[in-house]
């Protein structure tokens, strides 16, 4: 049997972050510039799942790890779902460079990657719905209650207009967008970030409430702009949606410096992306002041920038 690879973008949402768990729109986009690739070969005459993560060092049969562990998990999702008894041998090999616990999708592209490239070296010719669903339900084992925007943002590698449970839309910006992602180095996961904003929503219902529905019009704002390219206006929605998100305390003073420098220095607008507390701000800024931006949030404290360009597609959508 050949190996078979598939690979999987990062993402970053543009707008909506945790009002969408709450059935409120949002907007995300493919960051195709980082990915995560996982590569399955056969192992004849063996008769276990050998895993290996070239990043993270790690090398080790599935039976040696706890059933809870996202390998295993992502398995027993795949398997279930293909309706088979068991996995055959084989030796499934991980590599990425999209930061870990950063809001940039590493896990979304772990459950999109491994379920595309298992589900083909068995054999199976699964439609892009059917993937989406079974990163969905990897997703729900290590986040939750997550919304699903991010395992569907990465499987379609499209930007998206997503509301929970209801048939993805697609948006074709009319204009590139040149987006800077610039790490705070602080690693944050989604599935705490999920469960401190609903503890801050049982206390205080009407306040969460009134700033999911906030940032539920300003993702349903920004489309037409983004498909019209006036950048300057989807740049103020931008640091609205950063404002509110500060109000849900899911900001950190590093991201909010970050917003500020990049401001100063001429981007049309910035916000923490993700689920916060740490993890990355996403700067839409004109193409050739990236290389300035970049430079001055380095010296700002980023940890690291990367500059990606989300681009109109060709074909239309
Ligand atoms: C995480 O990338 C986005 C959140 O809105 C969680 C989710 O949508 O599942 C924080």
């Amino acid at each position: 049997m050949p190996a078979i690879s598939a690979s999987a973008p990062g993402k970053t949402i543009l707008f909506g972050e945790h009002a969408v768990v709450y059935g409120f729109p949002a907007i995300a986009v493919p960051l195709p510039d980082i990915s995560l690739t996982v590569i399955v070969q056969a192992l004849p005459n063996q008769n276990s799942i050998h895993i290996v993560n070239t990043d993270l060092k790690e090398d080790f049969l599935i039976e040696e790890i706890e059933k809870q562990n996202p390998y295993n998990s992502a398995l027993e999702v795949i398997r279930k779902f293909l309706k088979i008894d068991h996995l055959p041998a084989m030796r499934i090999t991980l590599s990425s460079n999209i930061p870990l616990a950063s809001g940039l999708g590493s896990s979304a592209a772990f459950a999109v990657a491994i379920s595309k490239s298992v589900t083909s070296f068995l054999g199976f010719r699964l439609s892009l719905e059917d993937l989406n669903c079974i990163a969905y339900e990897i997703e729900k084992r290590q986040h939750g209650t997550p919304s699903g925007i991010d395992n569907t943002v990465i499987c379609y590698q499209k930007p998206v207009f997503f509301l929970k449970d209801q048939p993805v839309e697609f948006i074709n910006p009319s204009k590139p967008m040149t987006l800077i992602l610039a790490n705070s180095g602080i690693q944050s996961l989604t599935r705490e970030a999920v469960e401190q904003v609903r503890e801050k929503r049982d206390r205080e219902r009407d306040l969460v409430d009134d700033i999911f529905y906030r940032i539920g019009s300003i993702a349903n704002n920004a489309r037409p702009l983004i498909e019209d390219g006036d950048l300057e206006s989807i740049g103020k929605l931008m640091l609205e949606n950063h404002q509110l998100l500060k109000e849900l305390e899911l900001s950190l003073d590093i991201l909010d410096d970050l917003v500020e420098a990049s401001m100063k220095t001429g981007a049309y607008g910035a916000k923490l992306c993700g689920s916060g507390n740490g993890g990355n701000v996403v700067a839409l800024v004109p193409p050739e002041k990236s290389d300035m931006i970049k430079e001055v949030l380095i010296k700002k404290g980023a940890y690291s920038c990367l500059v990606s360009t989300v681009a109109p597609s060709k074909g239309g959508m």
